[in-house]
Order: structure tokens, then sequence, then C-alpha cells
């Protein structure tokens, strides 16, 4: 009696092992990705940190103590910089573990305003990036958890920033429309290649040396327990644009 194509159990117990040490090597190539994406983004926060507190223990140990404000640009600089560190580890954690928003009634131009002037401030390069941001008065309020709208915003204009290093036009348009607030996030950088396009949401996709792919899963992880969106737009060049949208319908009376 032959047995044909049904695989003999031996066989099929090799399938599986064959499997599972293929599931397992991808979720180690996904960690050592995120391990290294991680390192890299804090590397450099407490490279700064432990540079001034160097700084300021050579002073005292040598009986020169900084003049007050030296003392207080370095104190200031340790700050900004463990800000900086603690919100990388927040992006991580909206993406490892979803907290449900805790919805207030939130001003849309301040979040926007706020993204902006932290990014130009962590920003050490020069070139040049005119922004255009325009929030029409019927989408100025909008019920949403701050600190993640804020986290999620930072996300798409960062990613807008990084797709100009050599400068461009940075566009950030919110408009009520169907039920929704649309903020719109628009780059003049090169766009997306139309084989990438399917993968850009997929945790770990990055096409940067130092990325690491969790921007816009960040971003969408954060839009959809706000019960919205974030979508790509266009990206047939020049540029990109995003939207993300959040109902109205949460509006508070
Ligand atoms: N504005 C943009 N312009 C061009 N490519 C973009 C833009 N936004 C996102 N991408 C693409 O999507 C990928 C994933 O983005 P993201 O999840 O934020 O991760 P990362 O920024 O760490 O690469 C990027 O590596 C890039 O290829
Ligand atoms: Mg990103």
């Amino acid at each position: 009696m032959s047995v044909g194509a049904v695989p003999s159990s031996a066989s099929a117990s090799n399938e599986s092992t064959a499997l599972a040490a293929r599931l397992l090597a991808d979720k180690t190539a996904t960690l050592a990705r995120l391990a290294a994406g991680i390192a890299h983004e804090l590397r450099n926060p407490l490279a700064v940190i432990l540079a001034r507190v160097q700084l300021l223990e050579l002073a005292m140990k040598g009986g020169k103590p900084l003049p007050p404000g030296k003392l207080e640009t370095t104190l200031r600089t340790v700050g900004e910089q463990a800000v900086r560190a603690s919100k990388i580890i927040e992006s991580l954690s909206i993406f490892a573990r979803p907290r449900v928003p805790v919805l207030e009634s939130v001003d849309l131009g301040q979040i926007i305003g706020h993204v902006l002037s932290d990014l130009r401030a962590e920003s050490s390069e020069d070139r040049i990036v005119t922004t255009e941001v325009d929030v029409a008065p019927e989408a100025m309020t909008v019920v949403a958890d701050s600190g993640q709208l804020t986290t999620a915003l930072r996300q798409l204009t960062l990613n807008a920033l990084q797709a100009m290093p050599d400068g461009g036009r940075l566009r950030i348009h919110a408009r009520a429309r169907d039920g929704s607030v649309e903020v719109i996030v628009g780059d003049t950088g090169g766009g997306i290649a139309t084989h990438d396009a399917a993968r850009i949401f997929d945790p770990f996709f990055t096409t940067k040396p130092s990325g690491t792919g969790l921007g816009l899963c960040v971003a969408q992880t954060i839009a959809e327990a706000h019960g919205g969106s974030v979508r790509l737009m266009a990206s047939g060049g020049p540029g990109a644009e995003f939207v993300l949208s959040l109902p109205t319908r949460w509006r508070m009376p």
C-alpha cells in the first residue's frame, strides 16, 4: 500500500521543528533589531548627560565651581536630555502595551506647536525647512489624550523632517471632515517607493540606517486607540503626505 503524498509522522514532526526554529529565529532577529534601535536612540542623550555630569564633577574636584550662568545651562541640558530619553521610552511602552487614552479637550494648535519646538530644539542641523501650519478653527479643539497625540504627531513630523536632509517644506494642516478631525503632515522629501508603501506600517520596517521602524506603528497604535487611523495619502513624490484622523464623536459637550 502506498501512502502517496501523505507525510509520515516523522517528516511532519521534522517540519514542525523546522517551523518552530524559523519562528524563534524571526523573533530573535526582531528582538535584536529592537534592542539595536533602543540602544541607538538612547546613546545620544545618555552620552550628553554623562559628559555634563563629568564636567560638573571635575569642576567641583578642582575647587573651581562653574560660574552661575554656565552651571544653569549645564543643568538645563542635563534635564532636557533626560526628558528626551524618557520620551523615547514612552514611545516604546506605547507600542509594547497600549494604554487606554485619557481623553480631555485639547488644543491641537498648541500640541503642534510643542511638537515643532521640541524637534527644533533637538535638531543640530542647519538645513532650511520652511514650516507651514494651518489649523482650521473647527479643528482647533479635539478630544484626545494629549500626551499620546503629541507622541503620534511627533512621529509623523519627525519622519517628514528626516525625509528632507537638504531642507524643504513641512506642511501641517488640520481640518474637520466627515465626522473626523484630520491632521495632514506633508513634506517635500524623497517620497516612498511603491514597493515600500505596503510595509511602512509594519513594526520594525525601516529604510533608515539608524531607524527603529516603530514610529508609524506607534502613531497608528495611538490613533486606533482613539478610534481613528493614520494613513499614507500621497507618496508618488515629490514628498509624502500622511493623515492622522480622530473621530469627532468624542467631542466634549
Ligand atoms: N515622510 C516620509 N517620507 C519618506 N519615507 C517615509 C516617511 N515617513 C515614513 N517613511 C518610511 O517609512 C519607514 C518607517 O517609518 P517609521 O515607522 O517612523 O520608522 P523609522 O522612522 O524608524 O524608519 C521609514 O523608514 C521610511 O522608509
Ligand atoms: Mg520614524
